[in-house]
């Protein structure tokens, strides 16, 4: 998936302006990515500095690392499963605050991790911001269903590509062992009715449009503007 990203700087703005909604006693969902990696790095040092009292649910065995590297406290969605905000990066997001996530195949996760959450907090740098939605959508599917999404996704209009690693590695297999298709659909004027569609389909394990963001932090090299 072909990213269109700004400057760490704007990426950073934006997650650690976002970290100031995290408080004593929390359960954060920890997305994935490089600019909730910014979030992670950040909310450690409040952690281990400031000795900010939270929990992480991390969203990947990446950010997981990540996390119990920078010295936060982990739980897991058995343990906790309401979790008081989640916070993560995105692909593009439009002016209604609906969502493309994924280019780092951990969407299944993160939705599950969003949609556990009482505030899902999107942070983007600018250049992710849209009118309306226009990259491809990853997909997760199950190997064995592979054929019958490709067509079923054909009949919705789609266009996939099998996303694949570097050199010979193959196909990326995400966290829960699956494969992720990219899907372009050229302008999605309809995001909601396009996600209701794509999770009918069976082997279809989650797709990367998202339609429950509470609030985004758009970075800027300079500014942080919020929508919500
Ligand atoms: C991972 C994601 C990421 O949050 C998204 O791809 C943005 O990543 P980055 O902050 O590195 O641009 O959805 O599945």
């Amino acid at each position: 998936m072909k990213n269109l990203s700004g400057s760490e700087e704007a990426k950073r703005n934006a997650a650690e302006k976002a970290c100031e909604l995290v408080t004593d006693g929390m359960v954060v969902g920890l997305g994935t990515g490089s600019t909730t990696a910014h979030a992670i790095k950040y909310l450690g040092r409040k952690v281990v500095e400031d000795g900010l009292k939270i929990k992480g649910v991390p969203t990947s065995y990446a950010s997981e690392a990540l996390a119990i590297e920078c010295g936060i406290p982990l739980t897991s969605l058995t343990e906790s499963p309401e979790l008081d905000i989640a916070i993560d990066g995105a692909d593009q997001v439009d002016a209604a605050l609906n969502v493309i996530k994924g280019g780092g195949a951990a969407h299944t996760r993160e939705k599950i991790v969003s949609m556990s959450a009482a505030k899902f907090v999107v942070i983007i740098d600018d250049k992710k911001y849209t009118d309306v939605l226009a990259r491809s959508v990853p997909i997760e599917v199950i190997p064995y269903a592979r054929r019958l999404v490709e067509k079923e996704l054909s009949k919705l209009g789609g266009k996939c590509t099998v996303r694949s690693g570097t050199g010979k590695d193959g196909p990326v297999i995400s966290d829960n062992g699956n494969m992720i298709l990219d899907c372009e659909f050229g302008r999605i004027l309809e995001p909601a009715a396009l996600s209701v569609k794509l999770s009918r389909i069976p082997g279809l394990v989650e797709h990367g449009i998202f339609t429950n963001a509470s609030m985004v932090y758009i970075g800027y090299e300079d500014k942080v503007e919020v929508r919500s």
